[in-house]
Order: structure tokens, then sequence, then C-alpha cells
């Protein structure tokens, strides 16, 4: 099964990037690549029979394989970056960290108003990073059209606090 595939890949770093974080890290996975198909084929499975006009991949690592599946899905990417590094007119969407604040950005023209918007990152926690990102879909006239993650960590929620905004999440390996 594609979840105990991935578990047994992703490696735990303690202590990082803080004492008491323990980090999952998803970079083996990028030196396998009948896996990396593997996951881009699940995400596709979930999705094909599903209106999605985009795929928006959330910086950075949601970049891995957000692009893989607009491809696999056969529809656009919209980048979605972190403050300051999209060149073109852009929103922006603050949202809270555990200690202070962040902002995240994307093209003015990156979809059209009423385009149904897939959202991809590579891991939900708190979910306040995909929160943001949806919210930033939906203030630009967008309609989600789901969520997809490769990890998810339930212990802290995150898919609660996504739950009412899209009816569609898909999580690969939960923890
Ligand atoms: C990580 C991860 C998700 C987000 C999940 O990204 O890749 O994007 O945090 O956390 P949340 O559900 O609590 O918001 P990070 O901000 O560390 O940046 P990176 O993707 O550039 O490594
Ligand atoms: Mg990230």
């Amino acid at each position: 099964m594609i979840d105990q595939q991935i578990k047994s890949v992703i490696r735990d770093i303690p202590d990082f990037p803080k004492p008491g974080i323990v980090f999952k890290d998803i970079t083996p996975i990028l030196k396998e690549p009948v896996l990396c198909e593997n996951i881009v084929n699940a995400f596709a499975a979930h999705f094909q029979n599903a209106t999605v006009d985009a795929v928006a991949g959330i910086e950075s690592r949601g970049f891995l394989f957000g692009l893989q599946l607009a491809g696999k899905l056969g529809v656009p990417f919209v980048p979605i970056r972190k403050a300051g590094k999209l060149p073109y007119t852009v929103k922006k969407m603050e949202y809270d960290l555990e200690y202070g604040s962040a902002v995240i950005e994307v093209h003015t023209d990156a979809f059209k108003p009423g385009q149904r918007i897939l959202i991809h990152d590579d891991l939900l926690a708190t979910g306040g990073t995909v929160t943001a990102a949806a919210n930033l879909v939906t203030q630009m006239g967008g309609v989600i059209a789901g969520f997809s993650f490769i990890v998810g960590l339930s212990a802290l929620e995150g898919r609660q606090k996504i739950a009412p905004l899209a009816d569609k999440i898909v999580v690969l390996a939960d923890y």
C-alpha cells in the first residue's frame, strides 16, 4: 500500500528545526522515482472524477509534487509563494504561526474566477498554511476542488481545520 511505502522511506529528524520538534523528512522519497510516480498516480486517482481546473502548490515543498500532479491531471499549475518572490501583481494572505506571522502570495492572473483549484502541499500539520492558501484562492474567486497531502500529522488536527473548506481531502500517509 502507498501509505506503507511512504512511511518506510520518510525519516524522523528529532529536534529540527528547533528542540522538541520531530521533523518528518520527505526528501528520501525524492530518491525513489517509482515511489514518486506512485504518489502522483495515487493523487490523480482520487481526483480523476472531480472537476479540477488547476493545481495550486504551496512553496516550497508543495512544488515538488504539485507540478507533477498538475501535469498528470492535464491542468495548469499555480505557484503560491512566500512573500516577495512573485514578480507580477499579487494578492497576499497573512496567517499566524506559532510565533509571529507569515505571508503567502499568488499572481492575480494565476487562474480565473470560478475555476476549481486543487490545493496541494507535502504535509498537513496545524493546517494554518493550507488554510491561508485556501483563503487566498477563494478571495480571488476560485473554488476549492479539494486538498492533497503526502503526509498528515493527525494529532495537530489540521484535517478538522480544513474540513469545512472542501469535501475532498486526500492524505496518503497519516501519522
Ligand atoms: C511546512 C510544510 C507545510 C507546512 C505545514 O512548510 O511543508 O507547508 O509547514 O504546517 P502547518 O499545517 O502547521 O501550516 P514550511 O513552512 O516549513 O516551509 P517549506 O515547505 O518551504 O519547507
Ligand atoms: Mg511547506
